[in-house]
Protein backbone atom coordinates (compact mmCIF):
# COMPACT_ATOMS: atom_id res chain seq x y z
CA UNK A 1 0.00 0.00 0.00
CA UNK A 2 1.45 3.23 -0.95
CA UNK A 3 2.02 5.77 2.18
CA UNK A 4 1.57 8.80 -0.16
CA UNK A 5 -1.78 10.68 -0.69
CA UNK A 6 -3.88 10.18 -3.96
CA UNK A 7 -3.06 14.23 -4.43
CA UNK A 8 0.34 13.88 -3.62
CA UNK A 9 2.51 16.33 -5.65
CA UNK A 10 5.46 14.13 -7.40
CA UNK A 11 7.58 17.33 -8.83
CA UNK A 12 11.06 18.72 -10.11
CA UNK A 13 13.12 21.42 -9.61
CA UNK A 14 14.62 24.34 -11.47
CA UNK A 15 15.86 27.66 -10.84
CA UNK A 16 15.70 30.39 -13.26
CA UNK A 17 19.45 31.41 -13.72
CA UNK A 18 20.21 27.86 -13.88
CA UNK A 19 18.19 26.57 -16.65
CA UNK A 20 16.86 29.43 -18.38
CA UNK A 21 19.74 31.05 -20.38
CA UNK A 22 18.38 34.16 -22.26
CA UNK A 23 20.41 36.82 -20.04
CA UNK A 24 19.89 39.81 -21.65
CA UNK A 25 16.33 38.70 -23.84
CA UNK A 26 13.29 39.69 -23.36
CA UNK A 27 13.56 43.20 -21.84
CA UNK A 28 15.69 41.63 -18.92
CA UNK A 29 18.18 43.45 -16.61
CA UNK A 30 21.47 41.06 -15.76
CA UNK A 31 21.38 39.63 -12.28
CA UNK A 32 24.08 39.48 -9.79
CA UNK A 33 24.43 35.52 -11.15
CA UNK A 34 24.68 36.92 -15.32
CA UNK A 35 27.60 38.97 -14.12
CA UNK A 36 30.13 37.46 -12.02
CA UNK A 37 33.25 36.22 -12.61
CA UNK A 38 32.44 32.42 -13.24
CA UNK A 39 34.21 29.97 -10.41
CA UNK A 40 37.28 27.89 -12.10
CA UNK A 41 36.64 25.96 -15.59
CA UNK A 42 32.53 26.44 -15.33
CA UNK A 43 30.49 27.91 -17.41
CA UNK A 44 28.54 31.62 -16.79
CA UNK A 45 25.00 31.46 -16.86
CA UNK A 46 24.15 33.16 -20.17
CA UNK A 47 23.05 30.44 -21.84
CA UNK A 48 22.35 27.57 -19.42
CA UNK A 49 19.91 25.01 -20.73
CA UNK A 50 18.09 27.63 -22.46
CA UNK A 51 15.15 26.45 -21.05
CA UNK A 52 13.74 30.17 -22.36
CA UNK A 53 13.27 29.01 -25.84
CA UNK A 54 12.58 25.43 -25.40
CA UNK A 55 9.88 25.41 -22.40
CA UNK A 56 7.41 23.83 -24.28
CA UNK A 57 9.36 20.78 -25.43
CA UNK A 58 10.86 20.72 -21.65
CA UNK A 59 7.20 20.51 -20.48
CA UNK A 60 6.01 18.06 -23.04
CA UNK A 61 8.90 16.23 -21.50
CA UNK A 62 7.79 17.11 -17.52
CA UNK A 63 4.50 15.66 -18.86
CA UNK A 64 5.65 12.06 -20.46
CA UNK A 65 7.56 11.81 -17.22
CA UNK A 66 4.38 12.70 -15.24
CA UNK A 67 5.12 15.25 -13.08
CA UNK A 68 1.77 16.41 -11.31
CA UNK A 69 4.10 19.53 -10.32
CA UNK A 70 6.90 21.50 -11.52
CA UNK A 71 8.86 23.62 -9.01
CA UNK A 72 10.63 26.62 -10.62
CA UNK A 73 11.55 30.42 -9.86
CA UNK A 74 10.63 33.37 -11.62
CA UNK A 75 13.67 35.80 -12.43
CA UNK A 76 13.47 39.02 -10.51
CA UNK A 77 15.09 40.52 -13.45
CA UNK A 78 12.54 39.79 -15.95
CA UNK A 79 9.37 41.23 -14.41
CA UNK A 80 10.84 44.18 -12.55
CA UNK A 81 13.94 45.50 -15.06
CA UNK A 82 15.22 48.46 -13.31
CA UNK A 83 12.38 48.83 -11.35
CA UNK A 84 10.19 49.10 -13.54
CA UNK A 85 7.17 46.56 -14.98
CA UNK A 86 8.53 44.39 -18.20
CA UNK A 87 4.96 43.08 -20.44
CA UNK A 88 7.50 40.56 -21.74
CA UNK A 89 9.06 38.91 -18.65
CA UNK A 90 5.22 38.49 -17.33
CA UNK A 91 4.04 37.04 -20.68
CA UNK A 92 6.73 34.91 -20.46
CA UNK A 93 5.87 33.20 -17.23
CA UNK A 94 2.17 33.67 -18.14
CA UNK A 95 3.15 31.34 -21.32
CA UNK A 96 5.10 28.67 -18.81
CA UNK A 97 2.46 28.34 -16.00
CA UNK A 98 -0.32 28.00 -18.60
CA UNK A 99 1.49 25.39 -20.57
CA UNK A 100 2.15 24.00 -17.18
CA UNK A 101 -1.63 24.03 -16.19
CA UNK A 102 -2.64 22.72 -19.77
CA UNK A 103 -0.24 19.66 -19.10
CA UNK A 104 -1.59 19.55 -15.82
CA UNK A 105 1.47 20.37 -13.98
CA UNK A 106 1.06 22.64 -10.56
CA UNK A 107 3.21 25.64 -10.81
CA UNK A 108 5.07 25.94 -7.66
CA UNK A 109 7.28 29.34 -8.09
CA UNK A 110 9.69 30.48 -6.09
CA UNK A 111 10.20 34.39 -5.87
CA UNK A 112 13.48 35.06 -5.55
CA UNK A 113 16.65 32.32 -6.06
CA UNK A 114 19.83 33.81 -5.73
CA UNK A 115 19.71 36.08 -8.46
CA UNK A 116 19.19 39.54 -7.24
CA UNK A 117 18.65 42.57 -10.19
CA UNK A 118 22.24 43.88 -10.71
CA UNK A 119 20.78 47.31 -9.82
CA UNK A 120 20.01 46.54 -6.36
CA UNK A 121 23.47 44.61 -5.50
CA UNK A 122 25.10 47.80 -6.86
CA UNK A 123 23.21 49.88 -4.37
CA UNK A 124 23.92 47.13 -0.89
CA UNK A 125 21.59 44.81 -2.21
CA UNK A 126 20.08 43.27 0.80
CA UNK A 127 22.25 45.18 3.01
CA UNK A 128 19.85 48.49 2.00
CA UNK A 129 16.85 48.32 3.45
CA UNK A 130 15.47 49.71 0.24
CA UNK A 131 15.65 46.67 -1.02
CA UNK A 132 12.81 45.33 1.51
CA UNK A 133 10.45 47.79 -0.51
CA UNK A 134 11.58 46.70 -4.08
CA UNK A 135 10.91 42.79 -3.36
CA UNK A 136 7.62 43.85 -1.37
CA UNK A 137 6.27 45.76 -4.88
CA UNK A 138 8.06 42.66 -6.90
CA UNK A 139 6.06 40.05 -4.87
CA UNK A 140 2.96 42.56 -5.67
CA UNK A 141 3.28 42.39 -9.57
CA UNK A 142 3.45 38.54 -9.23
CA UNK A 143 0.85 37.81 -6.69
CA UNK A 144 -1.41 40.32 -9.10
CA UNK A 145 0.14 38.66 -12.44
CA UNK A 146 -0.26 35.07 -11.57
CA UNK A 147 -2.05 34.81 -8.53
CA UNK A 148 -5.10 33.49 -10.05
CA UNK A 149 -3.35 30.10 -11.29
CA UNK A 150 -1.04 29.86 -7.95
CA UNK A 151 -1.18 27.52 -5.04
CA UNK A 152 1.69 27.47 -3.66
CA UNK A 153 3.81 30.46 -3.40
CA UNK A 154 7.90 30.12 -1.91
CA UNK A 155 9.52 33.45 -1.10
CA UNK A 156 13.05 33.26 -0.76
CA UNK A 157 15.05 30.02 -1.77
CA UNK A 158 17.66 28.94 0.94
CA UNK A 159 18.08 31.88 2.61
CA UNK A 160 20.22 30.66 5.15
CA UNK A 161 22.93 29.55 2.48
CA UNK A 162 22.80 33.01 1.35
CA UNK A 163 23.82 33.78 4.43
CA UNK A 164 26.56 31.37 5.34
CA UNK A 165 27.67 30.37 1.48
CA UNK A 166 27.64 34.09 0.52
CA UNK A 167 30.76 33.75 -0.99
CA UNK A 168 30.05 30.46 -3.25
CA UNK A 169 26.73 32.27 -4.40
CA UNK A 170 27.74 36.18 -4.80
CA UNK A 171 31.48 35.60 -5.27
CA UNK A 172 32.05 37.83 -2.62
CA UNK A 173 32.65 37.31 1.58
CA UNK A 174 30.87 39.80 4.19
CA UNK A 175 31.43 40.55 7.42
CA UNK A 176 29.14 38.57 10.08
CA UNK A 177 27.71 41.35 10.70
CA UNK A 178 27.24 42.80 7.18
CA UNK A 179 25.64 39.22 6.46
CA UNK A 180 23.16 39.57 9.01
CA UNK A 181 22.20 42.51 8.73
CA UNK A 182 21.16 41.44 5.07
CA UNK A 183 19.60 38.44 6.91
CA UNK A 184 17.38 40.15 8.60
CA UNK A 185 16.17 42.40 5.76
CA UNK A 186 15.28 39.63 3.83
CA UNK A 187 13.15 38.43 7.18
CA UNK A 188 11.47 41.44 7.19
CA UNK A 189 10.92 41.73 2.95
CA UNK A 190 9.50 37.89 3.78
CA UNK A 191 7.31 38.68 6.17
CA UNK A 192 5.84 41.50 4.23
CA UNK A 193 6.03 39.90 0.96
CA UNK A 194 3.44 37.40 3.20
CA UNK A 195 1.14 40.04 4.42
CA UNK A 196 0.36 41.31 0.96
CA UNK A 197 -0.13 37.65 -0.11
CA UNK A 198 -2.69 37.61 2.73
CA UNK A 199 -3.98 40.04 2.52
CA UNK A 200 -4.80 40.17 -1.22
CA UNK A 201 -7.05 37.11 -0.39
CA UNK A 202 -5.02 35.35 -3.83
CA UNK A 203 -6.77 32.09 -2.45
CA UNK A 204 -3.83 29.87 -2.32
CA UNK A 205 -0.43 29.56 0.51
CA UNK A 206 2.60 30.85 1.21
CA UNK A 207 6.39 30.44 2.49
CA UNK A 208 9.65 29.93 2.75
CA UNK A 209 12.05 27.60 1.68
CA UNK A 210 15.08 27.20 3.46
CA UNK A 211 17.93 24.26 3.41
CA UNK A 212 17.15 22.58 6.49
CA UNK A 213 19.79 19.61 7.52
CA UNK A 214 19.92 17.75 11.13
CA UNK A 215 22.69 18.10 13.11
CA UNK A 216 24.06 15.08 14.75
CA UNK A 217 26.32 15.13 17.61
CA UNK A 218 29.73 13.30 16.92
CA UNK A 219 29.77 11.75 20.00
CA UNK A 220 27.57 11.15 23.12
CA UNK A 221 29.37 13.68 25.47
CA UNK A 222 27.10 16.34 26.69
CA UNK A 223 28.98 18.74 25.49
CA UNK A 224 28.39 17.55 21.81
CA UNK A 225 24.86 17.61 21.69
CA UNK A 226 24.70 21.12 23.32
CA UNK A 227 26.83 22.08 19.71
CA UNK A 228 24.40 20.13 17.84
CA UNK A 229 21.58 22.16 19.30
CA UNK A 230 23.37 25.31 18.36
CA UNK A 231 24.43 24.50 15.17
CA UNK A 232 20.85 23.32 14.49
CA UNK A 233 19.20 26.47 15.83
CA UNK A 234 21.83 28.80 13.99
CA UNK A 235 21.69 26.98 10.34
CA UNK A 236 17.70 26.07 10.66
CA UNK A 237 16.07 27.68 13.37
CA UNK A 238 16.89 31.13 13.28
CA UNK A 239 15.12 31.19 9.52
CA UNK A 240 12.25 28.93 10.11
CA UNK A 241 11.36 30.87 13.82
CA UNK A 242 11.29 33.88 12.30
CA UNK A 243 9.20 32.64 9.12
CA UNK A 244 6.21 30.68 10.91
CA UNK A 245 6.54 31.92 14.48
CA UNK A 246 7.86 35.82 14.08
CA UNK A 247 10.71 35.50 16.66
CA UNK A 248 14.38 35.25 16.76
CA UNK A 249 15.57 32.34 17.68
CA UNK A 250 16.91 32.68 21.33
CA UNK A 251 20.14 30.30 20.74
CA UNK A 252 20.70 31.58 17.27
CA UNK A 253 20.92 35.30 18.67
CA UNK A 254 23.32 34.00 21.63
CA UNK A 255 25.70 32.83 18.64
CA UNK A 256 25.10 36.51 16.88
CA UNK A 257 26.00 37.92 19.98
CA UNK A 258 29.38 36.58 20.10
CA UNK A 259 29.95 37.42 16.43
CA UNK A 260 29.14 41.40 17.39
CA UNK A 261 26.80 40.24 14.78
CA UNK A 262 23.26 41.77 16.15
CA UNK A 263 21.42 43.10 13.84
CA UNK A 264 19.44 46.56 14.12
CA UNK A 265 15.83 45.25 14.35
CA UNK A 266 13.46 48.13 14.95
CA UNK A 267 9.78 47.59 16.81
CA UNK A 268 8.41 48.18 13.57
CA UNK A 269 10.28 45.21 12.15
CA UNK A 270 9.17 42.97 15.60
CA UNK A 271 5.91 43.42 14.58
CA UNK A 272 5.81 43.22 11.00
CA UNK A 273 7.35 39.82 11.96
CA UNK A 274 5.05 38.85 14.07
CA UNK A 275 2.24 39.10 12.28
CA UNK A 276 2.76 37.85 9.27
CA UNK A 277 3.88 34.15 9.03
CA UNK A 278 3.92 31.33 6.74
CA UNK A 279 1.13 29.05 5.56
CA UNK A 280 3.43 25.82 4.65
CA UNK A 281 7.11 24.90 4.90
CA UNK A 282 8.96 24.07 1.65
CA UNK A 283 12.25 22.62 2.44
CA UNK A 284 15.65 21.50 0.44
CA UNK A 285 17.39 19.10 1.57
CA UNK A 286 20.75 17.52 0.82
CA UNK A 287 22.73 15.94 3.87
CA UNK A 288 23.31 16.00 6.89
CA UNK A 289 25.78 17.40 9.09
CA UNK A 290 27.40 16.46 12.49
CA UNK A 291 29.32 18.34 14.71
CA UNK A 292 31.20 18.51 17.85
CA UNK A 293 32.14 20.81 20.96
CA UNK A 294 34.41 23.81 19.70
CA UNK A 295 38.07 23.71 19.43
CA UNK A 296 37.97 27.29 19.30
CA UNK A 297 38.97 27.65 15.90
CA UNK A 298 36.44 29.63 13.43
CA UNK A 299 36.34 28.26 10.05
CA UNK A 300 33.69 28.88 7.16
CA UNK A 301 32.56 26.70 4.98
CA UNK A 302 32.83 26.31 1.24
CA UNK A 303 29.90 25.97 -0.46
CA UNK A 304 26.40 25.80 0.69
CA UNK A 305 25.96 22.33 1.75
CA UNK A 306 29.22 21.50 3.47
CA UNK A 307 29.41 22.17 6.96
CA UNK A 308 31.08 25.37 9.36
CA UNK A 309 32.23 26.01 12.99
CA UNK A 310 31.86 28.74 14.94
CA UNK A 311 34.38 29.50 17.92
CA UNK A 312 32.81 28.69 20.37
CA UNK A 313 29.54 26.66 19.99
CA UNK A 314 30.26 23.96 17.39
CA UNK A 315 33.03 22.54 14.95
CA UNK A 316 31.97 20.66 11.94
CA UNK A 317 32.94 17.14 11.81
CA UNK A 318 33.21 14.08 9.19
CA UNK A 319 30.19 11.55 9.81
CA UNK A 320 32.13 8.18 9.39
CA UNK A 321 29.24 6.44 8.97
CA UNK A 322 28.17 8.16 5.54
CA UNK A 323 29.08 7.62 2.30
CA UNK A 324 29.50 10.69 0.34
CA UNK A 325 29.12 12.59 -2.74
CA UNK A 326 32.08 12.87 -5.40
CA UNK A 327 31.89 16.31 -6.19
CA UNK A 328 32.22 18.21 -2.60
CA UNK A 329 32.27 15.13 -0.59
CA UNK A 330 28.34 15.98 0.53
CA UNK A 331 27.35 13.17 3.65
CA UNK A 332 24.39 10.76 1.64
CA UNK A 333 21.96 10.66 4.62
CA UNK A 334 18.97 9.31 3.81
CA UNK A 335 17.93 8.40 7.39
CA UNK A 336 18.49 12.23 8.00
CA UNK A 337 15.87 13.03 5.93
CA UNK A 338 13.15 11.40 7.85
CA UNK A 339 14.87 12.81 10.89
CA UNK A 340 14.88 16.32 9.48
CA UNK A 341 11.04 16.16 8.21
CA UNK A 342 10.20 14.72 11.93
CA UNK A 343 11.96 17.81 13.69
CA UNK A 344 10.59 20.25 11.02
CA UNK A 345 6.92 19.08 12.00
CA UNK A 346 7.56 18.44 15.93
CA UNK A 347 8.49 22.05 16.13
CA UNK A 348 6.05 24.18 13.65
CA UNK A 349 3.24 21.63 13.00
CA UNK A 350 2.88 23.08 9.41
CA UNK A 351 2.30 20.94 5.98
CA UNK A 352 5.52 20.17 4.24
CA UNK A 353 7.28 20.08 1.04
CA UNK A 354 10.24 18.92 -0.47
CA UNK A 355 11.65 21.08 -3.04
CA UNK A 356 14.54 20.28 -3.15
CA UNK A 357 16.92 16.80 -2.88
CA UNK A 358 19.31 15.16 -5.32
CA UNK A 359 22.50 14.03 -6.81
CA UNK A 360 25.04 15.85 -8.73
CA UNK A 361 27.29 13.61 -10.59
CA UNK A 362 29.04 13.72 -14.38
CA UNK A 363 26.69 11.80 -16.30
CA UNK A 364 27.78 9.68 -19.87
CA UNK A 365 26.38 10.09 -23.17
CA UNK A 366 26.23 6.91 -24.92
CA UNK A 367 26.08 6.32 -28.79
CA UNK A 368 22.96 4.99 -28.13
CA UNK A 369 21.90 8.29 -26.87
CA UNK A 370 21.04 6.58 -23.48
CA UNK A 371 22.18 8.17 -19.52
CA UNK A 372 22.79 4.99 -17.22
CA UNK A 373 22.91 7.17 -13.91
CA UNK A 374 21.81 4.26 -11.40
CA UNK A 375 24.09 6.23 -9.05
CA UNK A 376 20.91 8.95 -9.20
CA UNK A 377 18.40 6.30 -9.03
CA UNK A 378 20.23 4.68 -5.59
CA UNK A 379 20.06 8.29 -3.96
CA UNK A 380 16.62 9.17 -4.68
CA UNK A 381 15.28 5.85 -3.49
CA UNK A 382 16.68 5.44 -0.95
CA UNK A 383 15.29 8.98 0.21
CA UNK A 384 11.87 8.10 -0.86
CA UNK A 385 11.31 5.22 1.55
CA UNK A 386 12.63 7.70 4.36
CA UNK A 387 9.95 9.55 3.34
CA UNK A 388 7.35 7.02 3.58
CA UNK A 389 8.55 6.34 7.02
CA UNK A 390 8.35 10.13 7.60
CA UNK A 391 4.48 9.71 6.97
CA UNK A 392 4.68 6.65 9.34
CA UNK A 393 5.62 8.76 12.07
CA UNK A 394 3.20 10.85 11.03
CA UNK A 395 4.64 14.17 9.45
CA UNK A 396 2.14 16.17 6.95
CA UNK A 397 4.07 15.44 3.66
CA UNK A 398 1.99 17.33 0.61
CA UNK A 399 5.52 17.00 -2.13
CA UNK A 400 8.29 15.69 -3.45
CA UNK A 401 9.99 17.98 -5.99
CA UNK A 402 14.17 16.24 -6.82
CA UNK A 403 16.34 18.69 -7.86
CA UNK A 404 16.79 18.73 -10.55
CA UNK A 405 13.74 18.29 -13.56
CA UNK A 406 16.90 18.81 -16.26
CA UNK A 407 20.24 19.13 -16.17
CA UNK A 408 21.01 23.08 -15.25
CA UNK A 409 24.35 24.64 -14.57
CA UNK A 410 24.80 24.35 -10.25
CA UNK A 411 25.68 26.57 -7.86
CA UNK A 412 29.47 26.80 -8.36
CA UNK A 413 30.43 23.55 -10.11
CA UNK A 414 29.52 24.52 -13.64
CA UNK A 415 27.49 21.99 -15.83
CA UNK A 416 29.78 19.14 -15.32
CA UNK A 417 27.83 18.36 -11.99
CA UNK A 418 24.45 17.00 -13.26
CA UNK A 419 21.25 16.43 -11.45
CA UNK A 420 18.70 16.23 -14.13
CA UNK A 421 16.36 13.32 -14.85
CA UNK A 422 16.44 14.86 -18.83
CA UNK A 423 19.85 15.36 -20.00
CA UNK A 424 21.15 18.73 -21.69
CA UNK A 425 23.51 17.98 -24.79
CA UNK A 426 26.01 20.58 -23.94
CA UNK A 427 29.28 21.21 -21.59
CA UNK A 428 30.69 23.91 -19.82
CA UNK A 429 32.47 24.93 -22.55
CA UNK A 430 30.70 23.95 -25.72
CA UNK A 431 27.03 24.86 -25.96
CA UNK A 432 26.56 22.13 -28.61
CA UNK A 433 23.23 20.72 -29.91
CA UNK A 434 21.60 21.18 -26.21
CA UNK A 435 19.43 18.41 -27.31
CA UNK A 436 17.97 16.84 -24.49
CA UNK A 437 17.90 13.32 -23.75
CA UNK A 438 16.11 11.06 -21.01
CA UNK A 439 18.20 9.31 -18.72
CA UNK A 440 17.33 5.68 -17.03
CA UNK A 441 16.24 7.42 -13.76
CA UNK A 442 13.89 9.53 -15.83
CA UNK A 443 11.88 6.30 -16.54
CA UNK A 444 12.65 5.03 -13.27
CA UNK A 445 10.71 8.02 -11.53
CA UNK A 446 7.84 7.83 -14.10
CA UNK A 447 7.30 4.65 -12.55
CA UNK A 448 7.45 5.78 -9.23
CA UNK A 449 4.93 8.81 -10.18
CA UNK A 450 2.31 6.29 -11.70
CA UNK A 451 2.85 3.59 -8.50
CA UNK A 452 2.45 6.90 -6.35
CA UNK A 453 5.46 5.81 -4.05
CA UNK A 454 7.85 3.10 -4.97
CA UNK A 455 7.06 -0.49 -5.61
CA UNK A 456 7.57 -3.12 -2.78
CA UNK A 457 10.70 -4.65 -3.21
CA UNK A 458 9.69 -8.56 -3.35
CA UNK A 459 7.51 -7.21 -6.40
CA UNK A 460 10.74 -5.34 -8.48
C1 LIG B 1 20.71 24.38 -3.46
C2 LIG B 1 20.24 25.44 -4.38
O1 LIG B 1 21.61 24.98 -2.61
O2 LIG B 1 21.43 23.31 -3.94
C3 LIG B 1 20.35 25.13 -5.85
O3 LIG B 1 18.96 25.90 -4.06
C4 LIG B 1 21.59 24.30 -6.10
O4 LIG B 1 20.33 26.33 -6.55
C5 LIG B 1 21.50 23.00 -5.32
O5 LIG B 1 21.87 24.07 -7.45
C6 LIG B 1 22.66 22.06 -5.52
O6 LIG B 1 23.86 22.70 -5.24
P1 LIG B 1 25.01 22.80 -6.33
O7 LIG B 1 26.06 23.68 -5.74
O8 LIG B 1 25.49 21.42 -6.56
O9 LIG B 1 24.42 23.39 -7.54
Amino acid sequence: MTKFTNDFLWGASTSAYQVEGAWNEGGKEPSVQDVRTPFTNTSDFKVASDHFHHFKEDIALFKELGLKAYRFSIAWTRIMPYGKVNREGIKFYNDLINELIENNIEPIPTVFHFDLPMRLHESGGWNNRKTIDEFVEYCKVLFDNFGDRIRFWQTINEQNMLVFASKALSGKPKTWKEVFQANHHMLVAQAKAMGVYHKGKYGGKIGPAPNIACVYPKTEKPEDMLAAEYMTSFRNWLFLDAAVYGVYNHKAMRILKSLNAIPEITKEDRKILKENTADFIAFNYYNSMTVSASNGKDQQGVDQQSGFSIKGFFRSEKNNHLRTTEFSEWPIDPVGLRVTANQIYDRYHLPLIITENGLGQEDILTEEGTIHDDYRINYLETHIEQLELAIDDGVELFGYCPWSAIDLISTHEGFRKRYGFVYVNRTDFDLKDLKRYKKDSFYWYQSVIENNGLQAKENK
